[in-house]
């Protein structure tokens, strides 16, 4: 059986910081010695800008590695990575075609597994000991195909009035994923540009971590500038300001998901 984990960052709410937390903890997980692959699932191909300046972004765009390619053809996706300047840490790059995902798998057979068929192959050589994958802010198809080729979902969360709202659509969603793919398990929400001098914050927080119905991770992610100014360098913040207070805590996550992942 492959030791290879596949972990969904996804929230139909926008901004609630599911690029940021994906590049961060992958980066993270490979800074621990783990062999990481990011997938870049979004047409805002943030992801991809986390880690290539624009030029070079678009590149990929152009000649075809990236994910909208892969997921079109349905290819094998092993031909679609490309090395990041991080050891151990690869991507599948974005491209704006993603905008037509959802017409390109509407026709084809079993178009909810598009994505585990061709992350299939990549999985069996077990290189990768984990797989994130990068979700848009959408609840449809293409999302349908991330987290039924996923193992888990984490769901990034700004703990803010409208940050909570919608939660529910998401869990009503990830119900009816476990239908087709019963595989897939919360692992849980990561609470992001969290301001604790707010005492709305703490409330929720508190809030949250009381509901019986889902987990919580332990840590959380305070908001940071030095994110805004890694992201500006196209780099994760865990790489480009090591010691700032939020590299500390996505290091901090990233062994709660190791330590998740392996129990
Ligand atoms: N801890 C933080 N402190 C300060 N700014 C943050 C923090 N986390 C994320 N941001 C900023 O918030 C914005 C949204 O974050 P991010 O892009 O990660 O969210 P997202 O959920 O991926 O958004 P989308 O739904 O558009 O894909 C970005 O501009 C990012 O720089
Ligand atoms: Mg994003």
């Amino acid at each position: 059986m492959s030791r290879t984990q596949i972990i969904a960052f996804a929230n139909n709410k926008g901004g609630s910081g599911k690029t940021t937390s994906c590049s961060n903890i992958g980066c993270a997980l490979s800074m621990m010695g783990k062999k990481v692959l990011i997938i870049d699932g979004d047409m805002q191909l943030n992801l991809t800008l986390s880690f290539f300046n624009e030029e070079k972004s678009l590149e990929y765009a152009s000649n075809g590695k990236n994910i909208y390619t892969a997921i079109r053809e349905e290819r094998d996706l092993s031909d679609f990575v490309v090395p990041t300047d991080y050891e151990g840490l690869d991507i599948v790059p974005s491209t704006s075609l993603m905008s037509a995902i959802e017409f390109d798998l509407f026709p084809k057979w079993q178009r909810e597994f598009i994505l585990r068929k061709c992350l299939e192959p990549i999985k069996a050589r077990g290189y990768y000991d984990y797989i994130l994958i990068d979700s848009p802010p959408t609840l449809g198809g293409w999302v349908m195909n991330i987290m039924c080729a996923s193992d888990f979902v984490v769901i990034p969360v700004e703990a803010s009035p409208w940050g909570l709202f919608g939660l529910a659509n998401m869990f009503e969603f990830i119900n009816k994923v476990r239908e087709i793919s019963p595989r897939l398990s919360v692992m849980g929400i990561m609470v992001t540009k969290a301001d604790e001098r707010k005492t709305y914050f703490k409330e929720t927080l508190k809030t949250l971590r009381e509901s019986e119905d889902v987990r919580v991770f332990e840590g959380y992610i305070k908001v940071d500038s030095a994110i805004e100014w890694s992201q500006d360098n196209s780099k994760p913040v865990v790489a480009f300001k090591k010691y700032s207070r939020s590299a500390l805590e996505y290091k901090k996550l990233a062994k709660e998901i190791v330590e998740y992942a392996n129990r």
